[in-house]
């Protein structure tokens, strides 16, 4: 950001570039940062941390206070994806002024979004805004099914419009903390037992969810064998296979889709936006 002078006597701040983070397996987090960054209309640069070798590129990434953070990710169990904590902690900012979005799947992003803030603001970021947008669930398409919709992503441009518009502000905001919704100690990440997709006859060995899977879980040679110790369960594969052959068989992935079905298909959560 920089302060500049246009001629007469308006001084105004002015970012002159945004730094756009995601981590988006399935692709709804990809949509909502992509909207928000459409939004704030200030030159942008992406970078998407979805598979090992986009998030090998990009460790240790520094930023200054002339430029402005968005960082997005999907919530996992109520917490930020696990793994991505320790590629975050390689990240520095210099009171870089950031922004932090959470996806969840119409059930709860408990303490994600609390967590993904004090992660960057522990590392020289400092929070200006922070949502929380709903992304049909990666588990099931009978839950939030289609989301984020135009209403979404309508609501995702304007967030990003709204920060714009207050950033002329922020240096007298400066002795203003963000806060935004979650609980410390954040929400018990549960062991779950290992489980990984199963491959039906369908499968022709195309490669595509080799490419796609953001831990490396599937077999390079044999598309069909998923080392179930690697797989985070994001369903990447399931969406993504173009010959539908790969899903979650499990009793237990069944029964806890059931129940998603059940509890959180009805309801409609709406965004929930936070401002300095
Ligand atoms: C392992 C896992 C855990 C999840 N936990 C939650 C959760 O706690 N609450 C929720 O509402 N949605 C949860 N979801 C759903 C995702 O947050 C949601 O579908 C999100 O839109 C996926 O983002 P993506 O499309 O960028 O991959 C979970 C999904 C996965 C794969």
């Amino acid at each position: 950001m920089k302060t500049v002078n246009f001629g007469k006597k308006i001084n105004c701040t002015m970012v002159t570039q945004i730094h756009t983070l995601f981590f988006s397996p399935t692709g709804t987090t990809a949509k909502v940062a992509k909207q928000i960054t459409a939004g704030l209309d200030v030159p942008a640069l992406t970078y998407n941390l979805t598979t090992q070798k986009d998030r090998n590129q990009h460790r240790k990434l520094s930023f200054n206070s002339d430029d402005l953070l968005l960082v997005a990710v999907p919530v996992y169990a109520g917490r930020i994806p696990e793994f991505m904590e320790e590629l975050f902690s390689t990240f520095e900012g210099q009171n870089t002024p950031a922004i932090f979005t959470v996806v969840y799947g119409n059930r709860d992003y408990d303490d994600a979004l609390l967590e993904l803030k004090d992660l960057f603001e522990g590392r020289g970021f400092k929070g200006i805004a922070a949502g929380a947008f709903i992304g049909e669930h990666s588990y099931t398409e009978k839950v939030a099914t289609n989301r984020p919709d135009a209403e979404d992503l309508s609501a995702a441009f304007q967030f990003g419009q709204k920060i714009k518009a207050t950033l002329d502000e922020l240096p007298k905001l400066k002795n203003h903390r963000l806060t935004v919704k979650g609980n410390v100690p954040y929400k018990e990440r549960k062991p779950m037992p290992l489980m990984a997709p199963e491959t039906n006859e369908k499968c022709t060995d195309c490669g595509v969810c080799v490419e796609i899977c953001p831990m490396e879980a599937i077999d390079q040679t044999d598309n069909r064998t998923i080392h179930a110790e690697k797989c985070i369960r994001c369903n990447s594969c399931v969406k993504h296979c173009p010959e539908k052959a790969k899903s979650f068989t499990h009793q237990i992935f069944i029964e806890f889709s059931e129940r998603l079905i059940q509890n959180c298909s009805s309801v409609r959560k709406e965004p929930e936006l936070f401002f300095l």
